[in-house]
């Protein structure tokens, strides 16, 4: 078992907020896991309960629950976080477009990434409140920090997503499935079926377009389609799962390549937007390498949605 190292704090203990705190402590990989939440008690309570899961699960990451207000205490106690997940901000009601929550949200993450900026000024952000590529957008903004050091999470769980659905349509296990998406989290989704393949063999060899048309369709309205059968409340196991595997990324330094929100400025013909592309995480947040070459079609959709994503993050900084 290598040494345990490095703080990382969880910033809103709502479900996504403490499924991440729960995953990035059992694996045990961390000094600590600090929880943060407005509703005093809560992320203590939580920090409590998950401490004591640790005999049973085995893991030694010591979990801090802090009550945090809007004035900035409690934050001490996430100070020098080396990753900061931001999931403060109020998730989707049903019938709700992740654009409705805009400006409370603004509201929330602004304030948060102000906070986190004071407290833990060389941290690497993982932003996941939603609108995700706004909200990413004004984290960076408001934090001040490096572009690269701000990182949205939405591609991981939309390629999950895909995978799913083509390993559940195929009865194949998901280890056999290759999915990508970029581009928004949202309409502009990008579905990349060029770079998707099932037992190496591409995607459109073992299904006929009408379905993979339908299986993106499902995966654009994936977190939608969970919101509509919970009632209150949106998705938290495969967004939780997303973003604590990107932390777990910048802890180990490891490059893994996956499907962020990260600046883009220059690379596919893109200019100056944070937007769904494959980069290489690690230590200093996100790392762009030598981009894939999508399809002229796939090409087109990325530019459709830097755009639409561009006018939508000029409008946060006013928010
Ligand atoms: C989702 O798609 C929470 O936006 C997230 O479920």
């Amino acid at each position: 078992m290598a040494a345990r190292s490095g703080k990382v704090t969880v910033v809103g203990a709502g479900f996504y907020g403490s499924t991440t705190a729960q995953r990035l402590a059992e694996y045990d990989i961390f000094e600590t896991v600090v929880l943060t939440d407005i509703i005093e008690g809560k992320p203590e309570g939580l920090a409590l309960d998950l401490n004591q899961s640790r005999p049973i699960e085995g893991f030694e990451t010591t979990v801090v629950g802090a009550t945090t207000g809007t004035d900035g205490s409690g934050y001490e106690q996430t100070a020098d976080s080396d990753i900061v997940v931001i999931t403060a901000g109020l998730p989707r009601k049903p019938g709700m477009s992740r654009m409705d929550l805009i400006e409370t949200n603004a509201k929330i993450v602004r304030q948060v990434a102000e906070n986190v900026a004071k407290f833990s000024p060389e941290a690497v952000v993982i932003v996941v409140s939603n609108p995700l590529d706004e909200m990413t957008a004004l984290a960076a903004n408001a934090t001040g920090f490096p572009k690269q050091r701000v990182i949205g999470q939405a591609g991981m769980l939309d390629t999950a997503r895909f995978t799913h659905f083509v390993a559940e349509t195929l009865g194949v296990p998901v280890a056999s499935v290759r999915t990508l998406t970029l581009g928004s989290h949202g309409d502009t989704m990008v579905p990349v079926p060029s770079a998707c393949t099932v037992d190496g063999k591409p995607l459109a060899d073992v299904l006929d377009q009408a379905k993979i048309d339908e299986l993106v369709d499902r995966t654009r309205n994936g977190g939608a389609e969970v919101v509509a059968l919970l009632k209150t409340g949106s998705a938290y196991y495969a967004p939780s799962a997303a973003a604590a595997r990107m932390a777990k990324a910048v802890a180990e330094d490891s490059g893994a390549v996956m499907p962020v929100c990260t600046w883009v400025d220059g690379e596919y013909g893109i200019s100056g937007v944070f937007l769904g592309v494959e980069a290489e995480i690690g230590a200093g947040g996100a790392k762009l390498f030598n981009e894939p070459a999508p399809t002229e079609t796939e090409l087109a959709g990325l530019k459709a949605a830097a755009e639409a994503v561009r006018a939508k993050q000029a409008d946060v900084a006013e928010l």
